[in-house]
């Protein structure tokens, strides 16, 4: 049985329907339309796709597919364009719905289309990792890359609903189901101790992917953000707080070089430096601090730089922060915790206080 959260945003209101086998149930799910466009990638679309669109054409619907490559490499305005030529060669019109079946990249592109596609056409959120059901799928935000940076262009557009099946995860490689419980574990430090301490008893059952396990815990963190971005959908304010572990993360994807590490992994080694920067900066007590480390590592996520890349320069780190789009006048500003569960947002750092605790997590 599938557990539906709903984000309460009034006119744009959705909900989440998240379950085991619900992706049967898409065609019932989608908005009322006749024609949709599912786009993909080459990956998702070998092991889900043509199901996909079969469920569709048999209850009746007028399906075009747009696959473009997987990877990053297409999440850039010529992306939007491959999907707007395959819309437009569909015939969609504005009654007509974007279908986006994959991970976090293909939510942002596909969303990105929708949103500007005949000045918006509706977006179907179908996620297939565990990073795209608990974040990027959840509370519109859209974007492609420019060469200069990630997500320096987009829309918050919001989808008609969400539906994240289960089932998608199982062919999820190890290394990006990990990656995606970074995210996860995000939810339990910045809002939920109650969460946080379920992961910490039962990791192995999350590291073995226990259904009922994950549809409790995918439906807790897209509890939370949806009560976040009922009150905050434009991130004026404590929205800002799902950026925890992302200042240091961002900066270490850009400075390694993306594909170096996968986005959880480098906001995980964002969280250990954040958690540490809390000690010192708002008393976040050293024994949950230590809590967030050893979670992290016992679901084999690095809190230490390591290897080649742990040899990353402070100076272009500290750069690659200053040049974040959430940096104000070159200052980094950060997401600290206090105590478990609860964090303050726009936190100004010392430098000494930034370079000391990167130290801390550079291998030496
Ligand atoms: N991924 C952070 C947010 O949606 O605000």
């Amino acid at each position: 049985m599938s557990r539906v959260v709903n984000v309460n945003l009034e006119a744009r209101a959705y909900a989440i329907h998240i379950g085991t086998g619900c992706l049967a149930a898409l065609p019932d799910l989608l908005p009322a339309a006749s024609a949709a466009l599912v786009v993909t990638d080459t990956n998702v679309e070998a092991h889900y796709g043509p199901g996909v669109v079969r469920g569709l054409e048999q209850a009746g619907w007028a399906v075009a597919r747009c696959v473009v490559p997987a990877g990053e490499g297409s999440k850039t305005l010529d992306g939007a364009q491959t999907i707007y030529r395959a819309a437009l060669e569909a015939g969609l019109d504005r009654r007509s719905v974007i279908v986006a079946l994959g991970g976090g990249m293909v939510g942002d592109l596909a969303g990105f289309a929708a949103a500007t596609f005949l000045r918006g056409v509706r977006l179907v959120q179908v996620p297939t990792s565990l990073l795209a059901m608990v974040d990027s799928s959840v509370g519109g935000k859209t974007a492609v890359n420019l060469p200069q940076g990630k997500n320096l262009v987009g829309v918050f557009y919001q989808p008609a609903v969400v539906v994240a099946d289960l089932r998608t995860l199982d062919t999820l490689p190890e290394r990006e189901y990990v990656s995606g419980l970074a995210e996860v574990v995000k939810y339990g430090v910045i809002w939920d101790a109650d969460l946080f301490a379920l992961l910490e008893t039962r990791a192995a059952d999350v590291l073995a992917r226990e259904p009922a396990l994950l549809q409790e815990v995918i439906g807790r963190c897209c509890e939370i953000k949806a009560e976040i971005v009922a009150v905050d959908e434009r991130e004026s304010g404590v929205r800002a707080i799902l950026n925890f572990g992302h200042t240091l993360g961002h900066a270490v994807e850009t400075v390694a070089g993306y594909g170096h590490w996968l986005h959880g992994e480098a906001v995980a080694l964002g969280m250990a430096y954040a958690a540490r920067v809390s000690i010192r900066e708002r008393g976040f007590p050293e024994r949950d601090a230590e809590r967030v480390l050893a979670l992290l590592r016992r679901l084999g996520l690095p809190v230490e730089l390591e290897g080649p890349a742990g040899k990353l320069s402070w100076d272009r780190v500290r750069r690659a922060m200053a040049a974040d789009k959430k940096a104000h006048r070159s200052r980094p500003t950060f997401v600290l915790a206090e105590h478990m569960g609860s964090v303050v947002f726009g936190c100004d750092v010392s430098e000494d206080g930034l370079r000391e605790t990167f130290d801390t997590v550079r291998a030496t």
